[in-house]
């Protein structure tokens, strides 16, 4: 059987800008810090993690497009447009790889906008809340997901 332990690490728009947003919402990390703790993360649990970020949806998406062909599993951090992009929706329907939603904070008990996420019934998981660690937990059920 071959190894599916590809994972594309996707983030959209203003997670660049962790580190000058909210702490009480993002911590304090910057972006680069964050991906750091994500890659050490992969590799604690043996998987292959190639990073993408824009703030462009259309660059979001057209990603999306072409996930399969080097990804076997995707985290999915789309910020803002979680909340409202169908745009992005669709395009990850297309992809139709395993993937898990991560949010820094818990979506579920900010902002009335917040409480929707138009990708989560696309997704096997949604990991909220918990800051950075919270990646450890998506990336550990994704790869439970591609096991089986
Ligand atoms: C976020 C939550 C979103 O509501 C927000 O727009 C973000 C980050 C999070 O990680 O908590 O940019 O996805």
């Amino acid at each position: 059987m071959s190894i599916r332990n590809r994972i594309g690490v996707m983030h959209g728009v203003n997670l660049d800008q962790l580190g000058r947003r909210p702490a009480a919402h993002y911590g304090g990390l910057t972006f680069e810090q964050l991906e750091f703790r994500i890659d050490e993360f992969g590799a604690e649990l043996d998987l292959a993690l190639q990073f993408f970020q824009t703030n462009a949806e259309g660059a979001f998406v057209e990603q999306l497009h072409r996930a399969d062909e080097v990804s076997d599993g995707l985290i999915l951090n789309p910020g803002a447009w979680t909340h409202y992009s169908y745009a992005i929706r669709d395009a990850l329907e297309i992809a139709a790889l395993p993937a898990v939603e991560v949010h820094l904070s818990d979506i579920t008990a900010r902002e009335d906008f917040r409480k929707t996420s138009v990708i989560s019934d696309l997704c096997v998981a949604t990991v909220k809340g918990q800051g950075p660690e919270g990646y450890r937990e998506a990336l550990a059920r994704l790869k439970q997901e591609l096991g089986e």
